[in-house]
């Protein structure tokens, strides 16, 4: 089945075309970073309207690249939630009503499904069961995944998402935006050891999150700084440091608990800030000692792409579902509440 994927829940334009039979034909994407730049984060009107600049052109761009005509669709898939819901809409209108006019089954599809199932795009891909760090920039969660859209929920944050807390804290420090990739790199100059940076949540049972902390955490060792006259780029590097480090740590032992508890031997990560190579470095060095292994979809599919939509679509298709005619998207949707999917290979 062929099946054409759509992404637009955010701040990025993302197109594929999924062959279940062949892989991923292709897939193109368009990112509204220099858009959003100067406001210092999303503004949703102008993401849903540049969603509807992009999006058709797109959809020739990414066919031509796979080398197939629409007549060859057999599907398409689009993000339904959770995501912004004008951005969402454009999406989920435009391939509905491509859908309808190519006489084509369409599939609403979760996001942080498309995120959670994109490392099975990679060659080596994860075997079922395995838990799942799954870190955005909307969310922050840990689960058991027994199979697809068989996901059970061991932990959440319970305020600020690992990649929210990236970007606030970069903000605070007059980093720009995105700010989990400058702050990742800022880092790198940064020393460590400076700083004693808390591990919120680790002192006591349980697998939830809490990073607003973190960020409070480190607007508070800034301001010091530059009341002490250390206004300056290395301070803000070893700042960086130590957040990521806290960061990096606490989905760390957080993780490290939930492959001991339901004793499985792969864990996942997946989501934005599993771009993050400190973040990598830690769990694959942590699942080794575990005696398992940790998988990862490339970093271009971590961050918000149509090959993870596509493909999830796919899946989804295949197994039967299908969406009417009617168009729901929703802000928020809990990934706890998908179904189950017994896939078939065709
Ligand atoms: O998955 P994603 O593209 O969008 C959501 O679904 O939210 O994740 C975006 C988040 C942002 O918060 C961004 O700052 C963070 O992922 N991020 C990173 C890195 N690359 C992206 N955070 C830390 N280190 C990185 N290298
Ligand atoms: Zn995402």
């Amino acid at each position: 089945m062929i099946v054409l994927g759509i992404e637009s829940s955010c701040d990025e334009t993302g197109l594929a075309v999924y062959d279940s039979e062949r892989g991923l034909l292709a897939h193109v994407l368009h990112s509204q970073i220099a858009l959003h730049g100067e406001y210092g984060g999303v503004v949703p009107e102008l993401a849903s309207r540049d969603h509807v600049r992009y999006l058709l052109p797109l959809a020739e761009q990414v066919l031509q690249k796979a080398g197939i005509s629409k007549a060859e669709l057999e599907g398409i898939a689009y993000t339904a939630g959770p995501g912004l819901m004008g951005a969402l809409m454009v999406g989920a209108s435009t391939g509905r009503a491509m859908a309808m006019a190519l006489g084509i089954p369409a599939v609403a599809v979760h996001h942080m499904e498309g995120h959670l199932l994109a490392p099975m795009l990679e060659e080596t891909a994860p075997e079922f069961p395995f838990v799942a760090l799954l870190v955005s920039g909307g969310h922050t969660l840990l689960a058991h995944v027994k199979g697809i859209g068989q996901y059970e929920l061991l932990g959440e944050s319970l305020d600020d998402a690992a990649g929210e807390a990236f970007d606030k804290t970069a903000k605070m420090l007059g980093l720009g935006y995105p700010g989990g990739p400058i702050l990742a790199k800022m880092a790198e100059q940064g020393e460590p050891g400076i700083y004693k940076f808390p591990r919120p949540m680790c002192d006591r049972p349980g697998l939830d999150f809490s990073f607003s902390g973190l960020k409070t955490f480190s607007l508070n060792t800034w301001q010091k700084e530059v009341e002490q006259g250390n206004e300056n780029e290395q301070t803000q590097a070893n700042i960086c440091r130590a957040f990521e480090e806290a960061v990096v740590d606490t989905l760390m032992i957080k993780s490290r608990r939930a492959v001991q508890q339901v004793g499985a031997k792969t864990l996942v990560i997946a989501g934005g800030v599993g771009a993050n190579l400190r973040l990598r470095d830690s769990l694959r060095v942590m699942m080794e000692k575990e005696g398992g292994e940790l998988f990862y979809p490339r970093i271009e599919f971590c961050t918000d792409n149509g090959a993870m939509i596509a493909y999830v679509g796919c899946l989804r298709l295949m197994s039967g579902q299908t969406e009417a005619l009617a168009i729901n998207v929703r802000a928020r949707w809990p990934i706890g509440e998908l179904d189950a999917v017994v896939s078939r290979k065709s």
